[in-house]
């Protein structure tokens, strides 16, 4: 089966697991896991932030992030298309108590003239905007990444208002790979910012909420309140790590391999894409006569999988357990279901 349903299904490798063997571990919510706070210091210090968290799932740094921002009653401001309004359950709502106010911006992305007049919070009956929440690279957005003076504009907007900004980077990697943006530049645009080791990179287990020292100890309280307490938790961060040293370099040949495949997309009169949104691992695409469902089946037929994103609308993620060899099968069957 070729899985590109998600760049989340990739096992641990053989020397990933060496070295989680080999990690000096110890009890973290004692503060004694050496593998795992050289870790926070390393990531931390790569993206120009004081202090990192590590924590099992993007879910739960995004929703740390934003605990640590607000106060129940507040708002944060976040597009339609983002993550931790689609798929983190309404923790924020639950969590945080806070309302999430989603706009209309681009392929996933917010940018100045969609930001400007939304701050509220000058009366006593509005609640009072805390947080702008980004994505980048966005996922249902198609694996668009900002630019460094988008994200530097936004940076000023907020600024200017008073509001903080919480980065989702669960694919931070792919949007580095990209955009060629240094890791530090991300530190001085973001207040909190979650990477994940468990997409693209490959591990099996992790992600890291990097923010301010202050931010991170009140963090730490609230992940063991929130059950993430994780003891001997250098075996995941040195199976991140790893990820981190030997995988990140794999990723743009993700993102060839998804170009290739979209441009038989392109060229096929049943199915649509905008080549000019792919820039990572992520392919959407749209079906022209046929329901997404129809599609998926008959690819799944061929031994091909892939996740609808609406009704007309499919999801492709490229990762390291898909081959040139794959790529090809991909392009062959989709030429196929088109005849
Ligand atoms: C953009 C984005 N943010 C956050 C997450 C959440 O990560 P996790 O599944 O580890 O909770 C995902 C998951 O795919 C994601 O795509």
């Amino acid at each position: 089966m070729i899985d590109l349903r998600s760049d989340t299904i990739t096992r641990p490798t053989p020397p990933m697991l060496e070295e989680m063997i080999k990690a000096n571990v110890g009890d973290d919510v004692f503060g004694e896991d050496e593998t795992v706070n050289v870790f926070q210091d390393k990531v931390s210090k790569m993206f120009g932030m004081e202090a990192g968290l590590f924590v099992p799932s993007g879910t739960m740094s995004n929703q740390l992030g934003i605990k640590v921002l607000t106060e129940p009653g507040d708002e944060i401001l976040i597009d339609y298309k983002g993550h931790i309004f689609n798929y983190e359950t309404g923790a924020a709502s639950a969590l945080s108590g806070v309302q999430v106010r989603t706009l209309d911006g681009k392929n996933g992305k917010l940018s100045i003239p969609i930001l400007t007049h939304t701050k509220r919070g000058h009366y006593d009956w509005e609640p009072k905007t805390k947080v702008i929440c980004l994505e980048n690279s966005t996922n249902k957005g198609g694996g668009v990444c900002y630019d460094k003076e988008e994200l530097r504009a936004i940076k000023n907007f907020a600024d200017d208002e008073n509001l903080f900004v919480h980065l989702d980077g669960a694919r931070i990697w792919n949007a580095i790979t990209a955009t060629e943006i240094e890791p530090e530049f991300f530190g001085g645009i973001a207040d909190t910012m979650s990477v994940c080791f468990s997409k693209g990179l490959g591990a099996p287990v992790g992600s890291m909420l990097l923010s301010s020292k202050e931010h991170i100890a009140k963090a730490r309280r609230y992940r063991k309140m929130w059950g993430g307490g994780m003891r001997q938790v250098g075996l995941l961060a040195a199976a991140a790590d790893y990820a981190l040293e030997n995988n990140w370099d794999k990723l743009k040949e993700d993102h060839r391999r998804a170009k290739e495949v979209a441009q038989v997309i392109f060229d096929s009169k049943y199915l649509a894409v905008d080549m000019n949104k792919l820039q990572t691992n992520i392919l959407l695409f749209d079906t022209v006569n046929e329901s997404a469902e129809s599609i998926l089946g008959k690819l799944e037929n061929k031994g091909i999988k892939m996740i609808p994103f609406g009704p007309n609308t499919i999801r492709a993620t490229f990762h390291f357990e898909i081959t040139d060899k794959d790529v090809e099968e991909v392009k062959a069957a989709l030429v196929e279901i088109g005849q």
